[in-house]
């Protein structure tokens, strides 16, 4: 658990970068800082592992502050990812990834053995990758690398300070696939930097919106979409949503049986289940089973506006799509957020 106490950083005298920060991030989870450029995000970041020191306030970890720790003791246990692929050149892939379990003096064996694991966990074959030079791979193979290395030290923290964005746009969603089901696997909390807030909404168990040097609001992408804390965040996920007029027939996910479908849909506000029955009415079941409601499918014309209406007024994640009366898919407020973002 990492928590922020009226946090100051102040570079120059008559100027604070940030201001006043008091947030926790708990442990395990996956928490991304949003902004603008320039609102602070990585000078917050940094401070997390005291590659920058606060001005005043304090920040703790697991209850103590960080400060107590001993830096390097703090650094080694804190995994780092940065935006520039930061991969010492003249070292190998599996020298890369040793550094940090060299400096902690782990045996030759276990370092072996460590850096063939992280190959697997991040999708590089260990005997194909293992001796390459940096050169030698693709800039998404070399932001893996860097994801392994930072990892390496079995860290419970890793900082990722827009590790994507150098990207191009397919590798790019690849890696935030990849990132978000390792993060599930192996339970890290990560703290993830993004602009992006499509980037933010796949990744994010919450969102920690920014703006000069202020945090604005901490919660789901759903929470900051309904119920906006400031004018900066309405505006920030207004530009995000702001829809085109696409209809749900381009975005929805279609279901192989017509007649029954039921996808489940996991977000942190509530689980969803559909049941299509033979008349073709569907029942949503919310909450596991807890509460259960039945909702008329929309049609495949609709807006991708009037999606996101029906979805918040009726406080659901997802429904189904209906054409000609037939359910034919489902869409998810996630699949409505990508296309808004996609096509602004
Ligand atoms: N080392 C520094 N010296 C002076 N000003 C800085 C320094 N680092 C960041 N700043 C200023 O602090 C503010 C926040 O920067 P930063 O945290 O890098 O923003 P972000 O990562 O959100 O783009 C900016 O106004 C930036 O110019
Ligand atoms: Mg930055």
């Amino acid at each position: 658990m990492i928590t922020f106490n009226g946090v100051d950083k102040s570079f120059t005298e008559n100027r604070k970068a940030v201001k006043g920060l008091s947030f926790t991030i708990e442990r395990g989870e996956f928490f991304v800082l949003i902004g603008p450029s320039g609102c602070g995000k990585t000078t917050t970041l940094k401070m997390i592992n005291r590659l920058i020191d606060a001005s005043s306030g304090t920040i703790t970890i697991n209850g103590s502050p960080h400060t107590d720790v001993d830096i390097h003791e703090l650094r080694w246990n804190i995994g780092y990812v940065l935006q520039q692929i930061a991969l010492f050149p003249h070292l190998t892939v599996a020298e890369n990834i040793s550094v940090v379990p060299e400096m902690k003096k782990w045996k030759q064996k276990d370092i072996e053995r460590r850096v063939d694991e992280l190959l697997d966990l991040v999708g590089l074959d260990p005997a194909t990758y293992r001796d390459r030079l940096p050169e030698d791979l693709s800039g998404g193979q070399q932001q893996r690398i860097g994801v392994a290395r930072a990892l390496a030290g079995d860290p419970d923290i890793i900082l990722m300070d827009e590790p994507f964005s150098a990207l191009d746009p397919l590798v790019r969603e690849q890696l935030q696939t990849d990132i978000k089901a390792l993060q599930q696997r192996i339970k890290k909390t990560i703290v993830f930097v993004t602009h992006d807030m499509r980037e933010a909404t796949i990744l994010g168990d919450r969102i920690a919106m920014m703006e000069e040097g202020e945090l604005q609001q901490v919660g789901t992408a759903e929470e900051l979409q309904q119920n906006p804390a400031t004018p900066a965040v309405s505006a920030f996920m207004g530009r995000y949503s702001s829809q085109r007029n696409l209809t749900l027939k381009e975005v929805f996910t279609p279901t192989e049986k017509s007649e029954y479908i039921q996808p489940k849909f996991d977000t942190h506000l509530q689980h969803v289940q559909f049941i299509v029955d033979e008349h073709g009415k569907s029942f949503t079941t919310i909450n596991d089973g807890a509460k259960q409601q039945t909702v008329d499918a929309i049609d495949h014309s609709s807006s991708i506006k009037a999606a996101f209406r029906f979805l918040e007024s009726n406080e659901l994640a997802a429904v189904p799509i209906q054409e000609n009366g037939k359910i034919i898919g489902t869409v998810s407020y996630k699949d409505l957020a990508r296309v808004s973002i996609d096509n602004q």
